[in-house]
This record gives structure tokens, C-alpha cells and sequence, in this order.
């Protein structure tokens, strides 16, 4: 299933607001259309959301910086947008074919997922049980993807895991979109809400956590859709081990700690009347809608990046793999 389609001077997007129940391109041609695009979700994933805004510094005719700027403020958590218009701001200074830039991110994008689709296939045995947040899959990259890259991969070669998908409120990437992804792979997937991690943990179903992330600090601390901390600290409590699979665009070494990474904060109605027929909560109940959070580095038991399985210490074993 491929998210972003570019040919012949035309970009067409897979809309993943309107999954599972239909799959309907779009063809964003304003820098409006891009900015929405990623703010509204229709484009997610961090290293979705930067192969998109590629695309769009090299089609749209504008201030190029000016156009970096607008479209890095969509969303501000995914370090993977700034770091793919960043690229795509020096290629236009130093003169180089944008949409050749762009057409490279995106295909290095496909061989990293594969890389770390390896790595992560290497730590799991056949018929694991797995639990994944939110959705780190191809919809979420260029192919493959991240978190789910090592089960999309086995499913390839033959491997059986059964593979528990949190609903991940509010937005409910894990039942839109990480459910939809894995059925039509042929894995085994179970929906679960997300107050169900421990119990399916408990239970003795969980071998290991997969997932992705947004931004990596450079001590090992990692930003991932809100609610994957409160995972690995079940994951620590009952003894599973706690992946978080990246690429190296996501670490973010001028990011120290993970209180350096700003969260973005979402609309209310997300959680109070999106997927509803009627309101669920007053209109004047204040609501708090971080759409990240941080998982501390002790909880993490390794980073699977495309230079390879990073662990503890993080700060000096992530500095090593910078100039690889
Ligand atoms: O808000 P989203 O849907 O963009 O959040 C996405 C995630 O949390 C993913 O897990 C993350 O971006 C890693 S994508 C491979």
C-alpha cells in the first residue's frame, strides 16, 4: 500500500483521515493544501509527514524559506519535518534538482524501514506475542514501516506473530489505521482499547513492544504518540522487552533531554465530540490534548535504528552511530 504517490510532476496522497473505510487520493497542489494536510492528519508518521513536506518545497512555487517555516509549524513534535525541509532548503541553495532531492528522501526513507525491519525481525522469535501504540507502519513511511516493519516483514518470510494493536485515543491510528495495515498483510491482529495493555501483559501474551517515534533525544529519550510511556513502564513492571524503532533522521542530536522536546497540543473536540453523535463531555470542561509524550531512556530496552540496535548508555552509544 503505498501512502505517497509522485509521478510525472503530480503528488498524489492516500487520505488517512478517511481509513479504513475508503481509500481515496488527493492531489494537494497549495501550500495550504500541504500545511493541512499534515496539521488534519491526512498525511501521519514522522517520516511520512517529512517525505510529504519534501515533495512540497520541491512542487510549490513559493519563498522557499518562507515555505520551510509555514510547513514545519503543521506540527512541531516530528523532528522528521524540519529534518526533510531542512535537506530540501539546502539542496535549493546549493542548486540542486528539488524534486530529485525529494524523489532521494523518500527512496532512503524505504531502505531505512527495510534496515530497521531487519534488525527488529532479528530480536523476535515466530509466533511472538506483540503489542504496538498507534501506527508505525508503511501508511507512516515510505514502505514497511518502523514499529511494524519487523512484523510486515516476517509476515513475508513466513512468520507467524499475534500481534495486539492499542486503539490509541484520540485519534485511533491502532484501530483505523494499524488494524486496517495488519489485516490486509494477512497478520494476526487483535484490537484492544488501550487501558487493556496491562491485562493482555499480565496475561502472559506480550513478548516484546514495538514501536516508533517522533524525536530521539540525544540522550536516548524518546517522544512517541501519547500513552507509549505508560506502556513501557507496564512493559518494565512485567519484564517485556520495549523497542522503539527509528530512523536516524529522528534523533534529534541537538535535542539533550526529552524535556527539550516541545509537545505538540492538539484541539479538544478531538477527545470531547470527534467520534461521536453527540458531545460527551460539557462545553465548558476544560480538556488537555498532548498528542506525545516521553518515554524515558530507563524504560527503553533498545533503539532499532538503519545503523543498527542501539542500547544503554544511549547518550554515548547514539553519539557513536552520528558520523557512521
Ligand atoms: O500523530 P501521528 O499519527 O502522526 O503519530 C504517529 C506516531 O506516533 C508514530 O508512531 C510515529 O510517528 C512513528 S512513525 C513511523
Amino acid at each position: 500500500m503505498k501512502n505517497i504517490l509522485y509521478k510525472d510532476g503530480k503528488l498524489l496522497l492516500l487520505d488517512q483521515t478517511l481509513l479504513p473505510n475508503q481509500e481515496v487520493y488527493i492531489e494537494p497542489k497549495t501550500k495550504e493544501d500541504y500545511y493541512y494536510a499534515i496539521k488534519k492528519l491526512q498525511v501521519r508518521g514522522a517520516p511520512a509527514i517529512g517525505i510529504f513536506a519534501a515533495y512540497g518545497m520541491a512542487l510549490i512555487e513559493d519563498d522557499k524559506a518562507m515555505l520551510k517555516q509555514y510547513l514545519d509549524s503543521a506540527r512541531p513534535t516530528a523532528v522528521n519535518l524540519s529534518w526533510a525541509t531542512d535537506r530540501m532548503l539546502k539542496a535549493y541553495y546549493d542548486g540542486k534538482s528539488l524534486i530529485d532531492e525529494a524523489i532521494a528522501i523518500h527512496n532512503e526513507d524505504i531502505a531505512m524501514c527495510k534496515k530497521i525491519s531487519e534488525y527488529g525481525l532479528s530480536l523476535l522469535n515466530d509466533g511472538d506475542g506483540i503489542l504496538t501504540h498507534c501506527n508505525a507502519g508503511a501508511l507512516a513511511t515510505g514502505e514497511y514501516g518502523t514499529g511494524l516493519g519487523p512484523l510486515l516483514l516476517g509476515k513475508e518470510r513466513g512468520y507467524n506473530f499475534h500481534i495486539y494493536s492499542d486503539e490509541t485515543r484520540p485519534l485511533l491510528q491502532g484501530a483505523r489505521l494499524t488494524s486496517y495495515e495488519l489485516e490486509k498483510a494477512g497478520c494476526d491482529v487483535t484490537l484492544i482499547c488501550d487501558n487493556m495493555a496491562s491485562i493482555v501483559m499480565k496475561q502472559g501474551k506480550i513478548d516484546a513492544v514495538l514501536v516508533g517515534a517522533d524525536r530521539i533525544a540525544a540522550n536516548g529519550d524518546t517522544a512517541n504518540k501519547v500513552g507509549t510511556s505508560g506502556v513501557a513502564i507496564l512493559a518494565k513492571h512485567y519484564g517485556i522487552p520495549f523497542y522503539v524503532l527509528a530512523p536516524y533522521s529522528t534523533i534529534d542530536y541537538t535535542c539533550a533531554t526529552g524535556d527539550d522536546i516541545v509537545i505538540e497540543e492538539r484541539d479538544p473536540q478531538e477527545i470531547k465530540s470527534m467520534w461521536y453523535t453527540r458531545d460527551m463531555a460539557l462545553p465548558q470542561t476544560k480538556c488537555y490534548n498532548p498528542s506525545f509524550d516521553v518515554t524515558d531512556n530507563n524504560l527503553i530496552t533498545a533503539i532499532i535504528t538503519d545503523k543498527g540496535i542501539i542500547k544503554a548508555p544511549y547518550t554515548t552509544n547514539l553519539m557513536r552511530i552520528k558520523n557512521d
